[in-house]
């Protein structure tokens, strides 16, 4: 059997540094109080602090065994909880949702609350960085037809991870990731789902909720966002 624990840590393994965090990494760097939502692991804020950020790092997230990994850190703090429930009031400078944690906000009022929550969280002015993947781009279809592959795992195990559409409904993707031996026999199985939210809603969302956008990019080196982009990355003033 495979734990929470065993999961994060095989997904720190599998999402290491990557442009998208560089692009993230430079805001923070460049921002005194930042809070990570989705923190996940915390790999962002973790890496801002070992590259001398003094300020205020705060990460959420409902993953208590991925917030175990981030506790490394104890200069930065931690909360278990999701965005839509946060009590932040104008204390950030920066928010971020890195690895399209913005994809987790499935239903339009917990979509409507977090958005809500965040803006609270923003001193005026301040900045929501976060990235979604473009639906035009159908990327689930690439997922479903992507072939089992082999890794090994943080205790030296070899691992086959794959994944699987369950079903596409509107912009909801429902999806699984399955863990097995080599061999075959199972480890786990995670059902997600993720929302693939067209880019016309997500703009009118954000400024319904008090955001006005900054800019819009398709690509972590900052070119515009085009109707074709794999990423629709967003940077919302508050
Ligand atoms: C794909 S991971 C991204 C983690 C991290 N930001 C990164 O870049 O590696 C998405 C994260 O969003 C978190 N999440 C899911 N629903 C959430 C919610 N409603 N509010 C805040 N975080 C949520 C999950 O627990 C997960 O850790």
């Amino acid at each position: 059997m495979y734990t929470d624990l065993d999961v994060a840590h095989l997904y720190t393994l599998l999402n290491g540094w990557s442009r998208a965090d560089d692009f993230y990494l430079a805001r923070v760097m460049a921002s005194n109080r930042v809070l990570d939502v989705g923190c996940g692991p915390g790999q962002l804020l973790r890496r801002a602090r070992t590259e001398g950020h003094a300020g205020r790092l705060v990460g959420v997230d409902p993953d208590q065994a991925a917030l175990t990994l981030a506790r490394h850190d104890s200069s930065i703090e931690w909360h278990t909880g999701i965005a839509a429930t946060m009590s932040f009031a104008a204390e950030f400078d920066l928010v971020v949702m890195s690895g399209h944690a913005f994809q987790s906000f499935i239903t339009d009022d917990d979509l409507v609350a977090s958005l809500a929550a965040i803006h609270r969280a923003l001193a005026p002015g301040g900045m929501f960085a976060f990235e979604t993947r473009n639906p035009a781009r159908r990327e689930w279809e690439d997922w479903a037809a992507g072939e089992p592959f082999s890794t090994i795992d943080h205790r030296g195990i070899p691992v086959i991870v794959s994944y699987q559409i369950l079903s596409v409904a509107g912009d909801i993707v429902t999806l699984t990731e399955t863990t097995a031996t080599p061999d075959g026999t199972l480890l786990r199985v995670d059902e997600g789902q993720l929302r693939f939210i067209d880019p016309t809603l997500l703009s009118d969302l954000l400024v319904t909720s008090g955001f006005s956008i900054a800019a819009r990019f398709g690509d972590w080196d900052e070119t515009p966002f085009d109707p074709d982009a794999a990423e629709l990355i967003t940077i919302a003033r508050a």
